[in-house]
C-alpha cells in the first residue's frame, strides 16, 4: 500500500508528539504543514523536511495531495477545521478535548456520517500500553462489574495562561484540559455506560498565581500574567445508566502539598489502579492480593501512548476500521464535560 500523505494542522508544543510520531511510521509520510504563526510552522517544516507550508489551513486542504490531517490547534478551531477537512475528503485524527461545546461535537459527528471519512479523537491515555493491558483485562471480566472509579489530576501550580486560560479559545480551564484525560480513561474501562447525570463544581479562588515565585511551571508562549478566564478547580460526580458512578477532580492550581494524579477502578470481582502505578487487587484463598504487572513502564509512558494513537490512526486510514476513539465517544466526553460546567453554574445536579 502506497504511504499517506499527512498534514499538520497547528505547529505548536503537542505537534512534535504527532510529528515524531509520524516520522517513524513507515505507511505515513509528513507532506504538509499549517499554522498561523508561519515561523513556527517553517521551522517545524525544516525539522522534519516536509515539502508543503501554509499559513492558511484551507490552502492546506485544498491540496488533493493530502490524505489525512491532525489538529493540533486550540480548542476553539477543533470542530471548524476537523468539519472542513471532512468535507474536503481527508480522515482526522484531531487532538483533546473534541471541541468546546455539545452542538459543536454533534456537528462533527453528523460530518463524520455525511462524508464516510475516518476521525480519530486524540485520548492518547487509551492508547498508552499500561491502558491497552488493563482493558484487555478487564475484557476477561477480571474486575467483574466496574461499579466505581475515582479519578484525580492535581496541579498544585500549572495553569499554563495564553490560550488555556482564555475561555473563549479553550472552552475552560483544568476540568477541559485535564478533566478530559481521565474522565475519558475511566469511562473506557467502565465499558462506556451512558452518562444521566453529573453533579459538578468550579472554584475560581486562587487565579493563575503568577505571582508565586521559586518554583516554574509550564507556561504557553502567549502567556500573559494578566490574563486568565478559567476555573482552577473542579470536581464532579458522574452518575452512569448501569448505576455505576465515578467520582473526579482536577486543578491547575491549589493549596495541595504535591501534584498527584490517580486513575482507580473498583469491580466486584476486583481493583486496579493505572495512575500513579500500574497495580491490580484482588482477593484468593481468603487473601488480598496486590498486583504488580511487570511491564516496562509503571505509569504512562507519553511518548509511546503517541505513538500507538498515531499508528492506529494511519491503520484506521489504510483500513477503513473504525477507531478505538471515534468521534461518539467523543459526544459522550463532551457531553459529560459540558454537563459538569452547567450543573457547577446552576449550583445543582443536572440530568444528561
Ligand atoms: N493529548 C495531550 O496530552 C495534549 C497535550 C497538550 C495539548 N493538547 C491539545 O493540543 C492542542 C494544542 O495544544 P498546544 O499545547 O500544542 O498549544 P500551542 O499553543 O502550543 O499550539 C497551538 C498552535 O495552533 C496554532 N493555531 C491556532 N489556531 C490555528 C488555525 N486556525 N490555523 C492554524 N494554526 C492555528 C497556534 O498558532 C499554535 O502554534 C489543544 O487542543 C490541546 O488541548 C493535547
Amino acid at each position: 500500500m502506497s504511504k499517506k500523505k499527512i498534514g499538520i494542522i497547528g505547529a505548536g508544543s503537542i505537534s512534535d508528539m504527532h510529528l515524531q510520531a509520524y516520522a517513524k511510521n513507515n505507511e505515513a509520510e509528513l507532506y504538509a504543514i499549517c499554522d498561523l504563526n508561519q515561523q513556527r510552522a517553517e521551522e517545524k517544516a525544516k525539522q522534519y523536511q516536509i515539502p508543503n507550508v501554509y499559513t492558511n489551513y484551507h490552502d492546506l486542504l485544498a491540496n488533493p495531495e493530502v490524505e489525512a490531517v491532525s489538529i493540533c490547534t486550540w480548542n476553539n478551531t477543533h470542530a471548524e477545521i476537523s468539519i472542513a477537512a471532512l468535507r474536503a475528503g481527508k480522515h482526522v485524527l484531531v487532538e483533546k478535548p473534541l471541541c468546546r461545546t455539545v452542538e459543536e461535537a454533534i456537528a462533527m459527528q453528523d460530518a463524520v456520517r455525511e462524508t464516510g471519512k475516518t476521525l480519530q479523537v486524540g485520548f492518547v491515555r487509551r492508547y498508552d500500553a499500561n491502558a491497552q493491558l488493563v482493558k484487555h483485562f478487564i475484557d476477561k471480566e477480571e474486575l467483574g462489574e466496574i461499579y466505581y472509579a475515582k479519578a484525580t489530576c492535581i496541579r498544585r501550580l500549572g495553569n499554563p495562561g495564553g490560550w488555556f486560560a482564555d475561555v473563549e479559545r479553550s472552552g475552560g480551564g483544568p476540568l477541559i484540559d485535564l478533566g478530559v484525560h481521565i474522565i475519558d480513561l475511566c469511562w473506557y474501562m467502565m465499558g462506556r455506560p451512558k452518562p444521566v447525570s453529573v453533579s459538578g463544581n468550579t472554584y475560581h479562588k486562587l487565579g493563575n498565581r503568577a505571582n508565586i515565585k521559586n518554583l516554574s511551571f509550564y507556561q504557553a508562549a502567549d502567556y500573559d500574567p494578566n490574563t486568565n478566564g478559567v476555573e482552577d478547580l473542579a470536581n464532579a460526580l458522574i452518575r452512569f445508566e448501569n448505576g455505576a458512578s465515578l467520582l473526579i477532580d482536577v486543578s491547575f492550581t491549589l493549596h495541595a502539598k504535591k501534584d498527584e494524579i490517580a486513575v482507580k477502578l473498583y469491580g466486584d470481582k476486583g481493583g486496579v489502579e493505572i495512575e500513579p502505578e500500574l497495580t491490580m487487587i484482588t482477593e484468593k484463598y481468603d487473601t488480598i492480593l496486590n498486583v504488580a504487572p511487570q511491564t516496562d513502564s509503571k505509569s504512562i509512558n507519553v511518548t509511546e501512548a503517541f505513538c500507538n494513537e498515531v499508528n492506529h490512526f494511519v491503520s484506521c486510514v489504510q483500513s477503513g476500521e473504525t477507531p478505538i476513539s471515534p468521534v461518539e465517544d467523543g459526544l459522550n466526553i463532551m457531553k459529560i464535560l459540558c454537563g459538569i460546567y452547567e450543573s457547577a453554574a446552576k449550583g445543582q445536579e443536572v440530568q444528561l
